[in-house]
């Protein structure tokens, strides 16, 4: 028997990047998926991919940032399976701009996707897993929450207000038996990471043009364990959390980094 089997779970931003390894390693581990995304085409894809793992797939059109579309996205979910145990909220944005040139809509953007986003899908689904006194919410935040730092400073501050959201979110749903977490990705080369490449050659390689090539550089100066995360890497923790061999763990972040950020 796996560890997840039969399980339903719900996958905000599944359909690319991080969320689809999130989502192969949750299909793995038995579970059921609904991925709730803005981009349905990736998320189409992905379902495709669960169904050949033998496992059931829905698409739900969900725009975190909407309390709409996330209460029409978590019913589309109860009333395709008959019920949800599983929420992990993975959608994300990095900022337009580094810090010198960030705008006021780095700020709304990264605080209403990567922060208020997570807190209107765990207030629908929180509603169901309340209901049935079990369930369980993995967000996904960052090593960059852990410490501020010039560059990132929109990104970092939403991601730090996403740990303390995780442990707010903990303390209040506890008592319905409903375990609350967070998984910290490190460093991941997915399609966001495009938008970072600046920073770090700046910083660590300055003399490299090629953005694969300043991803390893920064890779090697930072991580103890030398080698990048991979998006199964962050589906994994997340399989750990989301199962019975974790319920005493609640209001916690787990660093999958290789090292980077030791706390
Ligand atoms: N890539 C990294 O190195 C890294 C490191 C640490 C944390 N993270 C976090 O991991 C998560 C996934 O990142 P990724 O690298 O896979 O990014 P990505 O850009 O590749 O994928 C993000 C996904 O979220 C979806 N999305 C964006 N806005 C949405 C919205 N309003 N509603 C619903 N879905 C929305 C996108 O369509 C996409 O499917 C994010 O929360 C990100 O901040 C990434």
């Amino acid at each position: 028997m796996a560890a997840l089997d039969d399980r339903i779970a719900l996958v905000t931003g599944g359909g690319r990047g991080i969320g689809r390894g999130i989502v192969h390693q949750l299909a793995k581990a038995g579970a059921h998926i609904a991925i709730g995304d803005v981009d349905l085409e990736s998320a189409e894809k992905t379902a495709g991919e669960v169904e050949e793992l033998g496992r059931r797939a829905r698409v739900v059109r969900l725009d975190v940032t909407r309390a709409e579309s996330a209460r029409a996205g978590v019913a589309g979910v109860l009333e395709h399976f008959g019920g949800l145990d599983i929420l992990v909220n993975n959608a994300g944005v990095v900022q337009e701009h580094l810090d010198d040139e960030a705008t006021e809509d780095d700020y709304d953007r990264c605080f209403e996707v990567n922060l208020k986003g997570i807190w209107i899908v765990s207030r629908e689904a929180a509603e169901h897993f309340k209901q049935r006194e079990a369930g369980k919410i993995v967000n996904i935040a960052s090593i960059a929450g852990r410490r501020g730092g010039h560059g990132l400073a929109p990104y970092s501050a939403s991601k730090a207000g996403a740990i303390s959201l995780t442990q707010s979110l903990a303390s209040g749903l506890g008592r319905f038996g409903v375990n609350v977490n967070a998984v910290c990705p490190g460093l991941l080369w997915t399609p966001m990471w495009e938008k970072l490449e600046g920073l770090f050659q700046g910083d660590v390689a300055p003399d490299v043009v090629d953005k694969r090539a300043a991803f390893e550089a920064y890779l090697r100066s930072a991580c103890p364990l030398g080698r990048e995360q991979t998006p199964e890497d962050i589906g994994d923790a997340v399989v750990f959390l989301a199962s019975d061999a974790a319920r005493n763990i609640t209001g916690q972040s787990l660093n999958v980094d290789g090292g980077i950020q030791m706390n």
